[in-house]
Formats: C-alpha cells, structure tokens, sequence
C-alpha cells in the first residue's frame, strides 16, 4: 500500500541511500563526521534477514528503522524532532494522511513506511537464480567449479537459504581466532553468555561483489581476503589462489538486478519547520 506514494517513500530512500549504495567505508560516518562502531550491513535484501544489525538485536526491520534517527553517533536528532519537521510540511502531512488516514505522521508510521520501503529493496535475476531455474548457460564452468567448492567445503552450513545467508548467528573464527581491533562481540554483547561471544549473524552473500569491505570490522577489503580468511577460520580450509578465484567467480554470479531511483523533488519546509543545525 505504501509504496504507492512515490513521493513519501522518496523521503525515505535519503536515510537509506548510503547504506546500499554502499559507501564502501569500513565503518559509516554518523553526525558530525563521527566515526561509527561496525560495518553497515547492506540494506538490499535486509527483508529476508531473521533479524537486524551484526547481533540481531532488532527483531525487524521496522524496530531497526527507528534506532539510527535518534542514535547520537548516527543521525543525532530525536523522534519528536524528526515527526515535527515532517508535520511541519503541508506536503508529507498529505502523504501521510493518503497512506495512513490520520492527521499528523507519527513516529510508528515513519518506521513502518521505512520498513515498507526497504522491503521493495530485493535483487532478483540474479544470473546464479537463471542456472537453479534451467538456464544452463547462464554460470560458466569456473563459477559452477566455484559453486561446487562452496557446497563441498562446508560453506553452506552457513551461508543457505534464499539470500544466501542471514538466517542464523554464527561464531566468527569457529576453527581458529578471528584477530580484530573492532570492539564489538555480536550476540555475547547483548545476552553477556562467554559462548554468544563473536557470534554474528550470517550475512547474505546476495550482491556480495558490490558490499565491499567484509566482516563486521570492515577489515577484508577484497572478497579474495574474505574467502580466505573464511576458508581458515570457518571450514578449517587453506584454499590455493585458484580455488580462490574459482569461489569469487561463484560469488560474483549472486548479483543481482539492482533497484533503481529517480530522486524526488522533496516537499518544502514552511516557516515554522525546525531548522537544521549541522554544526553545534
Ligand atoms: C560457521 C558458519 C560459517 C561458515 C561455515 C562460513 N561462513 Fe562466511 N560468514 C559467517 C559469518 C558469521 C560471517 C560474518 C563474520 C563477521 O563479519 O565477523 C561471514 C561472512 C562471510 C563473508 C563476508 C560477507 C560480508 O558481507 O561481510 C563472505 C564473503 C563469506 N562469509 C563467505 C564464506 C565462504 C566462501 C565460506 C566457505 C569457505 C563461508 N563463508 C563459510 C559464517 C560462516
């Protein structure tokens, strides 16, 4: 239903647009130039996860939207703050009333909407999606070398399912220690249990080609560096250069048809809507 209104969900590809486009930074930038904790998980696909962020500690993705908009060291306003500038304007107030019948946007409309709009952010036809349905010559035979070393390995105990990841939390360094400077500790970060410890949750390898930098610190900035290190610490497998390649070339076919945007003319602000204030 929403999704109907260009307009409104145009509004909300701006809070999205960094995240899947991809501003291939090991950590996001917040507020202020502030340097974020983790690597932003790719919002394509994000629908098909069981749960959001590296530690799932939002359960979907409308309990997610609302966390960046008043964390301080992301967007740095509040929710009040955030329905008044949107109230402020004739022109969403419309919107909002021609999606959700009220007067006024709330803040549980705003996420919802959000929640809305990521949903229509999948990727299908995807050239490995062609092969599974019959389409013989859509993989080359390096890529379907590449795919038969990923099942073979153990790379799927993992990494399965329609997106090719992110139905489960996972120990990251599983067979030998992952070494990172980045502070967070997954799941064992919000449950405080020794064994949640480093778990994260799969990710995706849906569009994995173009998510660069990898891992939760940002750190492997090649998908050759990920496979790697995942060869090592997860399946307990030191690939050669040539079972590397041969796995990338398999990843590479997971790209899919990518959502496309005009960018919209937003509404404007009125007199009375609050100012931004980007530097104090
Ligand atoms: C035991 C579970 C498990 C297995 C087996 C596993 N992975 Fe992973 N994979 C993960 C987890 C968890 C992460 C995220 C780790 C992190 O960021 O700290 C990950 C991340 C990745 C990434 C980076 C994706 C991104 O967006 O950052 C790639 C690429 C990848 N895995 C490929 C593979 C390949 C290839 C194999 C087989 C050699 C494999 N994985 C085996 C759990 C697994």
């Amino acid at each position: 239903m929403w999704v109907a209104n260009p307009s409104l969900q145009w509004t909300f590809t701006i809070y999205s647009l960094p995240v899947f486009t991809g501003a291939h930074l090991k950590t996001s930038i917040g507020h202020n130039w502030q340097e974020g904790p983790i690597n932003s998980p790719t919002v394509l696909n994000s629908s098909m996860n069981v749960a959001q962020f590296w530690d799932g500690r939002a359960k979907d993705l409308k309990a997610q939207a609302g966390g960046p908009i008043a964390n301080p060291g992301e967007m740095a306003f509040t929710h009040e703050l955030a329905v008044d500038v949107l109230n402020s304007m004739p022109g969403y107030k419309a919107e909002f009333k021609a999606v959700f019948g009220k007067d006024a946007a709330t803040i549980d409309m705003v996420t919802d909407a959000i929640a809305a709009f990521e949903e229509t952010l999948t990727t299908p036809h995807s050239r490995f999606d062609k092969w599974l349905k019959g389409q013989k010559n859509a993989l080359t035979n390096t890529e379907k070398e590449g795919y038969t070393l990923f099942k073979d390995s153990g790379c799927t105990a993992c990494h399965y399912g329609p997106a090719v990841g992110g139905n489960s939390f996972q120990t990251m360094g599983l067979v030998a220690k992952y070494d990172t400077k980045n502070k967070a500790e997954g799941v064992g970060g919000l449950t405080g249990v020794d064994a949640d410890r480093m778990k994260f949750k799969v990710p995706t390898l849906r569009n994995v080609e173009l998510t660069y930098p990898y891992f939760h610190d940002g750190e492997a900035d090649t998908l050759e560096k990920a496979v790697d290190i995942m060869g090592k610490l997860q399946v307990g497998r030191a690939y050669t250069p040539d079972e590397i390649a041969k796995i990338v070339a398999f990843l590479k076919t997971l790209t899919g048809k990518q959502p496309t945007f005009l960018m919209p003319i937003l509404p404007p602000s009125t007199n009375d809507t609050p100012k931004p204030k980007p530097f104090g």
